[in-house]
């Protein structure tokens, strides 16, 4: 498979876009052969957070910690790489190693988020300054010589349409947006929907890919509720793909609301059940994406 890149996206906030972005990380760096680079592009660090927190102290665990610490010194964060592509745009110099991108496990890595991220209006970003700066990044990560050839790129983005949303979106092979079983899950659907099309000029359109995230599930089955939700988001996914004449699948795959889900990011390990769900999402994903 050529490197694919899939966008965890939704404009709603809190509906498990970190979660799945680490999940998937987790299961397909774990269960396959593939080369997996996680990205987080929220400035609020929730995945940077769920990666490099030691839960007893409350504190960057050590390892990450003084990795993180000698990146931001030697600016080499993905802010410093956008600084430079500002300055320099499409040739832009910078050399990405492992000062930017961390190694959680062999075939698991990360790029952190930073702070500054969340000033990028204010620091003199804009649109088109922006927009083609994870295509060139990413591109300087696949021809580095020093970097494993990743075959997936997972980014986690923040819950507002960033200038770092406007970039990924841009250059990505699959817009994946979890929805939860909520009205208001299908209002924000709509949103994201219809804004994209409006807002991105992607060359070419990327795939969107919906499912349902937080199923209540009773009895082994899923709810009655969750299941009149899937249906509206299944047809809200149909009526958009057909007034804007774009792709919009609504996977079958679900993800189970599970309090177990929470302590296994913090603890590393995903219970079985989410392991077979997660794996299902992803063979869905990946099947799509061929
Ligand atoms: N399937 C699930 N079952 C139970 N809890 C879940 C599930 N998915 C996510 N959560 C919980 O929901 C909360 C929000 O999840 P998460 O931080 O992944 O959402 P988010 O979309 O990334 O939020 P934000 O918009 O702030 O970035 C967290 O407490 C998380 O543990
Ligand atoms: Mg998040």
């Amino acid at each position: 498979m050529s490197p694919k890149s899939i966008a965890v996206i939704n404009f709603k906030g809190g509906v498990g876009k970190t979660t799945v972005t680490w999940s998937l990380g987790n299961i397909i760096s774990q269960n396959t052969d593939l080369e997996v680079l996680m990205l987080d592009l929220d400035p609020q660090m929730s995945l940077t957070e769920a990666i490099g927190l030691n839960e007893s102290t409350g504190h960057l665990d050590d390892k990450f910690g003084k990795w993180y610490e000698k990146s931001l010194k030697h600016r080499l964060t993905i802010y410093d790489a956008l600084e430079v592509f500002k300055k320099a745009g499409q040739n832009f110099k910078f050399p990405v190693g492992f000062e930017t991108i961390y190694q959680i496990d062999e075939q698991l890595h990360f790029v952190p988020s930073v702070e500054e991220l969340y000033w990028l209006d204010l620091d003199g970003f804009e649109g088109k300054n922006v927009k083609d700066f994870i295509r060139q990044f990413l591109g300087k990560i696949t021809n580095s010589a020093n970097l494993p050839k990743y075959e997936l790129f997972l980014f986690d983005c923040s819950p507002s349409f960033s200038l770092l949303t406007y970039s990924v979106l841009s250059c990505c092979d699959l817009i994946l947006i979890p929805v939860n079983p909520d009205y208001f899950g299908s209002r924000g659907l709509s949103l994201v929907l219809n804004s994209l099309q409006k807002r991105i000029e992607p060359y070419p359109f990327p795939k969107i890919a919906v499912f349902m995230n937080k199923a209540k599930i009773y009895g082994g089955l899923l709810t009655n509720e969750v299941q009149f939700y899937m249906r509206e988001v299944k047809r809200l996914c149909a009526d958009i793909s057909k007034e804007n004449n774009i792709e919009v699948k609504f996977l079958e795959s679900t993800i189970r609301e599970s309090v177990g889900l929470k302590r296994a990011i913090n603890e590393g390990q995903l219970p079985r059940e989410l392991v077979r769900e997660f794996e299902q999402l992803w063979r869905e994903c990946a099947e799509y994406l061929k």
